[in-house]
């Protein structure tokens, strides 16, 4: 059997939670078209070049329309939950209409508003920082810091009231956790949060604040065609969806590999003007993602020299293609200096990261943090014992023990 005649599975296991699949370098280099069984039993194509995946992020005609009924599944059990609901057709996935909503909601996303948000993200930090020392060591970080901190951040440029995070961090997990919470739970935090949203929206909209809702609001009125009550709510279920889990885990998996090798850690102590570099560095170095993109093919169309037939779902895996050698130098070490770094961890073209200057702000302000009130941060296990967990759209670790 040749190599392109061969199914693997899908999502490919890896030996270690920080190492990635072996596969994926003999895969860049032999097969850069694989054809791949997900969990749900459908086939799919996986690309693991870089080249290949943002060539086909940044082509419209490989939709994320999964919905259609040739497009493979991802999952078994998949109930669709939020991202197949009624609620999320509101905001358009494609064409104009979904340009413009990225217009006026990414309008909010400027480089101001970030500095802005740095002292704020520094004083959650800080304040969560101390609540994991004060309950003694060793902690697991990402409960302590990578969990709550993006869902504060989130509830802040929502503008909702710091005596509502925690809710919000509640509807937020069940939300994304289909699997842990059952299907009354689920309903419940989904009937509670868009409740929540909508009282906020009509508050908003009778007095106005600083958050991203009510310049949504104000702008609308300035040029006309703005976004109306329920595309507001579905607006702020979307960032919470895109910015929690994916942030809180990248600040784990972030903190887990600086401290596998304790040497990038003390190159960090020793230089903290490495923080911007060793951040975005982390995020091309993520072995586990998660499930990477998926997009649907609406028309024939060649990729890396296989011609792909319509219909054809094709799963890139940008994790793979940012160790891909013929664009970053030594890409299977982790270099805190690497620059240019042109990653594709926020995906590319018309549906890249919006949040992505904000998740780099988290990311460096923890970093910051950390450095400066914990230097002596270590882990509290052998590498080897660090474990994954293995969401359906998200990667992570499942803990990140530390002491200090
Ligand atoms: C380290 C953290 C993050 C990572 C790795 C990440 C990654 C991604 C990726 C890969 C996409 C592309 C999805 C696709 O093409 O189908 C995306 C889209 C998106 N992200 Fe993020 N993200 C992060 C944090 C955030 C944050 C903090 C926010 C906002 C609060 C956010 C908001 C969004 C939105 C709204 C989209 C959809 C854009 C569109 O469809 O036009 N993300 N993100």
């Amino acid at each position: 059997m040749s190599q392109n005649d061969q199914v693997l599975h899908y999502p490919i296991p890896a030996e270690a939670a920080l190492e990635p699949p072996a596969e994926w370098a003999r895969l860049r280099q032999g097969c850069p078209v694989a054809r791949v069984r997900l969990p749900s039993g459908d086939e799919a194509s996986l690309l693991t070049r870089y080249q290949d995946v943002k060539q086909v992020l940044a082509d419209p005609r490989f939709t994320r329309l999964l919905n259609a009924d040739d497009a493979a599944r991802l999952s078994a059990n998949e109930s669709g939950g939020l991202f197949s609901s009624d609620m999320a057709q509101v905001i358009p996935d494609g064409g104009e209409g979904h340009q413009r909503w990225r217009r006026l909601v990414g309008r909010w996303f400027t480089a101001k508003r970030m500095a802005a948000l740095r002292p704020v993200m520094e004083e959650m930090a800080e304040q969560l920082i101390d609540d994991m020392v004060k309950r003694g060591r060793p902690a697991d970080l990402k409960a302590s810091l990578g969990f709550p901190l993006p869902v504060y951040v989130i509830c802040d440029l929502l503008g909702v009231p710091a005596a509502d995070r925690d809710r919000f961090a509640y509807w937020s997990d069940t939300l994304l956790n289909l699997t842990r919470f059952g299907q009354a739970e689920v309903d419940a935090a989904q009937a509670e949060f868009f409740q929540y949203m909508s009282d906020h929206v009509a508050a908003k909209r009778a007095r106005p604040g600083e958050d991203l809702i009510s310049e949504l609001i104000k702008g609308a009125d300035a040029d006309g065609g703005g976004l109306s009550d329920l595309e507001l709510l579905v607006t702020g279920m979307a960032l919470l969806v895109a910015g929690h889990e994916t942030t809180a885990n990248m600040i784990g998996k972030m903190v887990g590999m600086l401290l596998a090798d304790r040497s990038r850690w003390e190159s960090l102590l020793a230089d903290r003007s490495l923080v911007r570099t060793a951040v975005e560095e982390s995020l091309r170095f993520d072995a586990n993602p998660g499930f990477g993109l998926p997009r649907y093919l609406r028309e024939e169309t060649e990729v890396g020299g296989t011609v792909l037939p319509r219909g054809t779902t094709v799963i890139c895996s940008m994790a793979a293609a940012n160790r891909d050698e013929s664009v970053f130098d030594a890409a299977g070490e982790m270099d805190l200096g690497r620059s240019p770094n042109p990653h594709l961890s926020f995906g590319s073209g018309a549906h890249s990261c919006l949040g992505q200057a904000l998740a780099r702000t988290e990311l460096q302000v923890v970093l910051e943090v950390l450095l400066r009130r914990l230097p002596s941060l270590e882990l509290a296990v052998p590498v080897q014992e660090l474990r994954k967990v293995d969401g359906l759209v998200v990667g992570g670790l499942s803990e990140v023990p530390v002491r200090w």
